[in-house]
């Protein structure tokens, strides 16, 4: 099939691409052209890279019928992130594509409240983020069930993979949160370590992709979790790291208010979105209908992006 990537050089794009390829299908990455993948690939000599800037395309107008024109099977959005980014979009490629797969994000949900979450929990997104990314999934869905528009929704966690900083045991990404834990310094963390972080390795991303266009009839007109198999607490977490380093975690803890204080102000906000969030969010629905199975457990995944960091100097323990 030949299948569009609408920013496939990024953490998504970087396993998917690959992927894509080795399926043997025609690819074309549509982005700015500003970076390339965290990692290099043979496979990336066969795509068709369409440099592209989104935003400026869509103010104009032109964007949706520039990816019409590509001619796909198959468009994998990455990167939208307003309604109307979506509405435009969709009026462009209807009666176009076999397949649409929108990437989302669990902060649909906003705060967890019965947990693990499944996807047909209502949603109480919050921030401008979630938001948007709520409203561009109730518009999908009600586009693919309604007007048969063939849209799939996968919905990851806190992304990780070799290149860049995962989201750390305090929910923000200090390199300090791992030097601390790795070296046995007394680390202090938010109210009582409780709150959850849900990871996901961007190749699981990547597969789950590939297990929609592989069920698709099962998979349009639905969303999905794409996470690990279990969420962490942080105190969970951080037990964890100080164990890959041999070390006992010390830990303290101390309410939310005093704790901001200890960090940086962009430390904190960091952080107080993923706890205000606290994501734990089910895979059973992913599981069942598209036979999705992650390869990573939030644990593995953070332990491979941290060795990578280590191995590479951009993390000194
Ligand atoms: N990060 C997370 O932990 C997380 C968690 C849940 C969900 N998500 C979702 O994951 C998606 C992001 O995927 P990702 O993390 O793989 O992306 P990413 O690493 O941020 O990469 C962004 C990609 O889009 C391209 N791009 C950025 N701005 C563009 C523009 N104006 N026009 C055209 N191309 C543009 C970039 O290339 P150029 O810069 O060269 O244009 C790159 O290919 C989003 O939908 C987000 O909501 C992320």
């Amino acid at each position: 099939m030949k299948i569009v990537v609408i920013g496939g050089t990024g953490h998504i794009g970087t396993y998917l691409i690959p992927r894509l390829i080795a399926g043997g299908h025609e690819v074309v990455n549509v982005s700015r052209g500003a970076r390339a993948p965290y990692q290099t690939h043979p496979a990336w000599k066969s795509v068709q890279m369409v440099i592209s800037d989104r935003r400026g395309e869509e103010e104009g107008g032109s964007f949706g019928q520039r990816i019409a024109d590509l001619k796909a099977d198959v468009v994998i959005d990455l990167i939208c992130f307003t309604l109307d980014s979506a509405q435009h979009l969709v009026e462009a490629l209807r009666g176009s594509v076999q397949t649409f797969i929108h990437c989302g994000t669990i902060w649909v949900h906003g705060h967890s409240t019965v947990v693990p979450a499944d996807e047909s929990l209502p949603r109480n997104p919050f921030g401008e983020y979630g938001v948007q990314k709520a409203a561009i999934e109730a518009y999908l869905l009600d586009e693919a069930r309604r007007k048969g528009f063939p849209a799939a929704i996968l919905h990851p966690g806190h992304i990780v993979g070799e290149g860049w900083m995962p989201v750390n045991p305090a929910g923000n990404r200090s390199p300090e949160v791992f030097q601390k834990l790795a070296r046995g310094e007394t680390l202090c963390l938010p109210n009582l370590g409780l709150e959850t972080l849900h990871h996901i390795h961007a190749d699981d991303i990547a597969a789950a992709c590939l297990n929609v266009l592989a069920n698709r009839s099962a998979a349009i007109g639905e969303n999905f979790h794409i996470v690990s198999p279990a969420a962490l607490t942080l105190r969970g977490f951080a037990e964890a790291v100080a164990g890959w380093f041999g070390q006992n975690a010390r830990l303290t803890f101390l309410p939310w208010e005093m704790w901001r204080d200890t960090v940086t102000p962009e430390d904190a906000e960091a952080t107080w979105d993923h706890i205000a969030h606290s994501p734990n969010a089910s895979i059973a629905k992913a599981r069942r209908l598209i036979g999705y199975e992650p390869r990573y457990t939030s644990l593995q995944a953070v332990q491979q992006s941290v060795e990578w960091l280590i191995r590479n100097g951009e993390l000194e323990i």
